[in-house]
């Protein structure tokens, strides 16, 4: 298969990706038939807006044009809007965007991108792409990388004399204090931490960080076995749920990172864990928190804790029943190449996937964190997604199910950690997964 160039003339690029280009008529202009695709390409924050300039400019070079589907906000409505369209073998999506966690799910329905590669992936980060190549073949380009953070108001720990907090503990008694402090003079809707508390992949996300903080492994282990049913998970879950109703309000059992962005970027929180995107749109003219906003790694937990991050990301790759394959590679190709990472990481601050990135000057000028929390970025942990390969969604919801029924006070945590290890354990029947 041959691939198009994107800086090509349309005209040339047309006939090399062997689109027909219809003859020209007397009197005509020349006509060209061009390949009409359709991109999910996400609708949390700015995705859609940026998205929609960087097809508009791929379609200018190239002649095509590009339908943007509006995708839902939570990647567990995303997957199973794909598995839908996918099951039906549709041809209405060309190119889609896949969560960090999904190559294992739905591998079977997207093309093999190495070909036509030339080998650019190997200036991503070579563990990405490894998460990307399921049984030999390159079934994802890695578009953004994402870690969780722990977003605070400057101005108020300095009001208050606190620092950025090292440990949960911390973080719990900062919170309350200029909760009650903030509230006290009339700010009644001040609350101390918001995070990704409803019932989907999200939670999933922040539950991972809180056990993985108190040393409570990663819920199944890369060797398949199964670690969840341990006293640290349990103390982390019953911290989190402590959380509920104190310092996070009882509605952050139903927010996503959008709903908790909402409530930081209003200026009525002090903490808030969200992925790197918040940055940016913390800092645009139309929000109250701008220039009063600091990032760290999150919390550890405990003195003797860690601090954990769960790895996110996103990649773009090709639907196997797209029906303008060789103009969708090219997209993708545009979209996960270094000017695009490096211009969506300036406007939205997207992480890049390429290392590169990380030591550019106009990159780390709009988000000078990439480059003091790059380590958080490198060595964020994994959810158990490619060892649990085509069950991953299973176990996901396992997880968050538990944690949920923790968080709003159904169970404690040692009781829901033994019941998850059982479901687990059922999941795999057996000894594989
Ligand atoms: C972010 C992450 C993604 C994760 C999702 C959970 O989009 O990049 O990996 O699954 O959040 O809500």
């Amino acid at each position: 298969m041959k691939r198009c160039a994107y800086g090509a003339a349309a005209a040339v690029m047309l006939a090399a990706c062997g689109e027909k280009v219809a003859a020209p008529t007397a009197g005509d202009a020349p006509k060209t038939t061009t390949a009409e695709l359709t991109i999910s390409c996400g609708s949390v924050g700015q995705d859609f807006e940026i998205c929609k300039k960087l097809t508009d400019e791929w379609s200018a070079k190239t002649g095509n044009t590009v339908k943007l589907f509006t995708a839902p906000n939570s990647t567990t409505d995303i997957l199973a809007l794909f598995r839908q369209q996918f099951g039906a073998q549709s041809s209405e999506m060309d190119v889609v965007m896949v969560d960090v966690v999904w190559p294992g799910v739905i591998k079977e329905h997207l093309l093999d991108l190495a070909p036509y590669t030339k080998g650019i992936e190997k200036t991503h980060f070579p563990a990405i792409i490894a998460n990307n190549t399921v049984d030999g073949k390159l079934v994802a380009m890695p578009w953004f990388t994402d870690a969780g953070l722990l977003y605070y108001r400057k101005d108020l720990l300095e009001k208050y004399g606190q620092k950025a907090p090292d440990t949960w503990e911390e973080m719990t008694a900062t919170a309350q204090k200029i909760q009650d402090g903030e509230r006290q003079a009339g700010n009644k809707e001040m609350q101390g931490y918001v995070f990704q508390g409803k019932s989907y992949e999200g939670l999933s996300c922040n539950a991972l960080e809180w056990v993985a903080s108190y040393k409570g492994g990663s819920v199944i282990e890369a060797d398949g076995s199964i670690s969840i049913d341990n006293p640290q998970a349990a103390k982390a879950l019953d911290m989190a749920a402590h959380w509920v109703g104190t310092i996070a309000p009882k509605s952050v059992l139903s927010f996503g990172e959008e709903e908790a962005r909402g409530v930081f970027q209003n200026g009525n929180a002090v903490f808030m864990r969200n992925w790197p995107y918040a940055w940016s749109l913390s800092q645009k003219d139309d929000s109250k928190v701008k220039d009063k906003v600091g990032i760290a790694a999150l919390p550890k937990g405990g003195a003797d804790g860690q601090s954990a991050a769960t790895l996110g990301g996103w990649q773009l790759a090709v639907s196997k029943y797209s029906k303008h394959t060789d103009a969708a590679v090219d997209l993708v190709l545009y979209l996960t190449s270094k000017e695009v990472q490096k211009q969506r990481a300036i406007v939205g601050s997207y992480n890049p996937t390429i290392p590169e990135l990380y030591k550019d000057a106009d990159v780390l000028k709009a988000a000078p964190f990439f480059g003091s929390l790059y380590q958080v970025f490198t060595s964020a942990v994994a959810r158990p997604a490619s060892v649990t390969g085509e069950k991953y969604n299973e176990v996901s919801s396992a997880f968050w199910n538990a944690t949920y029924t923790t968080l709003s006070g159904q169970a404690k945590g040692a009781d829901s950690v033994k019941k998850l290890g059982q479901e687990l354990t059922h999941i795999r029947r057996g000894d594989q997964w």
